[in-house]
């Protein structure tokens, strides 16, 4: 998954022969899962029509502050469009636009959309060799800079002209890349490894039969992804679910039994910055497993259990750099056994899941958490999606850890 998937991606184009190659650029824009629409200078729409634009980016197209054509003269709202922005994008960027984005010349609607852009812009230049070279090119870079613009440098190559030398535009792939890692690179969790656990354990009574529970394993994957979108490595170890993440930057370990979690959680423990465990780990498994299938020969049955290894809390014992935490399902008493387990299994921050409220717990899409950290701060929440508990508590970790 691109970390581009559900940006509003706003793409400015400028009148340079490189424009026909913004269609492709749009084209991986959309591959990659984003919103994209088009905004362009009138003098570019003689390199590429509108219409193709729109037909790939499935969105109108704007290249002047009136809807053309329409008789009440509907005003295109570049402020509107500003504000949509998650990232502007001039591609191709001519040396006569970069000269009026660099003195807040406004002639245009692309020019009006750059000033009122609130979002972090990138700008990939295209033009003949001796004007890339000309100095004041190289002032117009320079206060883009200044400004916080990201400049995507044009490569050497075949020019227009004829000539050959640098100037040409970015190929599409190489901008696509450059943003892409540009956001990776900035991201609160680059460069941390994230080890979580997920859904229930199945412990084996014999070859056919096994004590289970109803875990989804949703809250889990839910937060795999989260601290995903932040840039983390994920280690996702996960017990038997049907959930998928589909994001290249969690690995995911299936696992079935409480000892295969265990044994899995350890090999990767040492390496890890955060580990949370939501696992819903069986506390006990049989203590002998038939190597048969059991005939129903008695009356009644027995299954002696024993305890599983308490992964949560070995992990609490041998903690150095590592900052853990845990999750903690309760019925009655629920603060203070929550609080008993955060001293006893050595947290940082515990999750206190409720089963009382409707809508929270097992199987469901939402649920209604407290957090509680190693400080004693109580954080109550409202009823919420799995995804944005997960999101909240990746952004509490954050604060928790100064990442
Ligand atoms: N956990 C674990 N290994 C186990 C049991 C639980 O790692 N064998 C973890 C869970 O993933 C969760 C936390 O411990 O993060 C709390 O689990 P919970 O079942 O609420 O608490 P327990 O410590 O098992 O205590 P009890 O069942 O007595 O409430």
């Amino acid at each position: 998954m691109s970390i581009l998937k559900d940006k509003n991606i706003l793409l400015g184009i400028t009148a340079g022969i490189a424009a026909y190659k913004s269609a492709n650029l749009v084209r991986l824009f959309i591959k990659a899962g984003a919103n994209v629409k088009v905004v362009m200078t009138p003098a570019s729409k003689d390199f590429i029509t509108p219409l193709t634009l729109s037909t790939l980016s499935k969105n109108p197209v704007y290249s002047s502050f009136t809807e053309d054509g329409d008789d009440s003269q509907v005003w295109n709202n570049h402020v509107d469009l500003g504000l949509w922005a998650d990232l502007l994008i001039i591609a191709p960027a001519t040396a006569n636009t970069m000269a009026k984005m660099a003195n807040g010349v406004c002639d245009n609607i692309l020019l009006a959309t750059y000033l009122s852009a609130k979002c972090p812009v990138y700008f990939a230049p295209a033009m003949d060799l001796d004007m890339y070279k000309h100095e004041t090119t190289k002032a117009s870079f320079e206060k883009l800079i200044s400004f916080g613009n990201k400049l995507i440098p044009a490569g050497t190559g075949e020019l227009a002209s004829g000539l050959v030398g640098e100037g040409r535009m970015a190929e599409p792939e190489d901008i696509f890349n450059y943003i892409e890692k540009d956001i990776l690179d900035q991201l609160p969790l680059k460069g941390k490894r994230v080890l979580i656990t997920a859904g229930p354990t199945y412990e084996a009574i014999d070859p056919v039969r096994f004590i289970g529970n109803h875990s989804s394993g949703k809250m889990g994957f839910a937060i795999a992804n989260a601290a995903a979108g932040l840039g983390a490595e994920v280690i996702l170890v996960t017990g038997p679910t049907h959930q998928k993440t589909g994001n290249n930057f969690v690995t995911v370990n299936p696992v079935t039994s409480a000892d295969e979690m265990y044994n899995e959680v350890h090999k990767h423990y040492k390496e890890t910055d955060i580990a949370i465990l939501s696992a819903a780990v069986a506390d006990y498994r049989p203590k002998n497993v038939a190597s048969q299938k059991i005939k129903k020969k008695e009356f009644t049955f027995t299954i002696e259990l024993e305890k599983t290894k308490d992964i949560l809390k070995s992990l609490g014992e041998i903690k150095s750099h590592q900052f853990l935490v845990g999750f903690a399902l309760e019925t009655n008493n629920a603060l203070e056994h929550a609080k008993g387990k955060l001293k006893s299994k050595n947290l940082d921050l515990i999750v206190l899941n409720s089963l009382q409220d409707k809508g929270a717990g097992f199987g469901v899409s939402t649920n209604k958490v407290t957090f509680i950290t190693s400080t004693n701060e109580i954080i109550e929440n409202d009823l919420k999606s799995k995804r944005e508990v997960a999101q909240d508590l990746m952004e509490l970790i954050l604060k928790q850890t100064h990442a």
